[in-house]
């Protein structure tokens, strides 16, 4: 699979990105099973905490507009080096992706880019799975 529309989409919609705090702005592109493409912008805010990144900005506004089945990621930041997805969008994209095929891009640029599955990047994850009590997991 080619990715270059998909990290095309992610450099772009950095410039959207609301960075006032750290000024580090960060652009992600979710591209569906179905083909479609969400893209998403760090959202910083006066009480850090409340900052949103790029990843989780595409992942629920995808989700809000009823997508739940998705394909890949790709991540670019603002720094010279590949971005990798922080521990909350780990886990976030952990409750609608498949560990062993989602593929997580962490792209430079669109010629200078790294792929890794979302299993290798949060093993073991907390998943909606490990929610199940016993009790259903007996019966079922
Ligand atoms: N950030 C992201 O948007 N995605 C990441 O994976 C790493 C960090 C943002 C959050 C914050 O606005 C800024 O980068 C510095 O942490």
């Amino acid at each position: 699979m080619e990715y270059q529309e998909l990290i095309a989409q992610a450099v772009k919609t950095k410039e959207f990105a609301y960075v006032p705090y750290s000024n580090f702005r960060v652009g992600a592109a979710l591209l569906t099973t179905s083909g479609r493409i969400y893209t998403g912008c760090n959202i910083e805010n006066a009480g850090f905490s409340a900052t949103n990144c790029a990843e989780r900005t595409a992942v629920f506004k995808a989700v809000s507009e009823g997508e739940r089945e998705f394909e890949a990621i790709v991540i670019n930041g603002d720094n010279h080096d590949y971005l990798p997805p922080c521990g909350v969008c780990r886990q976030v994209l952990a409750e609608f992706c498949d560990p062993d095929t989602f593929q997580v891009i962490f792209a430079k640029n669109q010629q200078d880019y790294r792929i890794m599955t979302l299993g290798e990047l949060l093993p073991e994850a907390f998943r909606p799975e490990n929610l199940k009590s016993k009790k259903q997991t007996e019966t079922s």
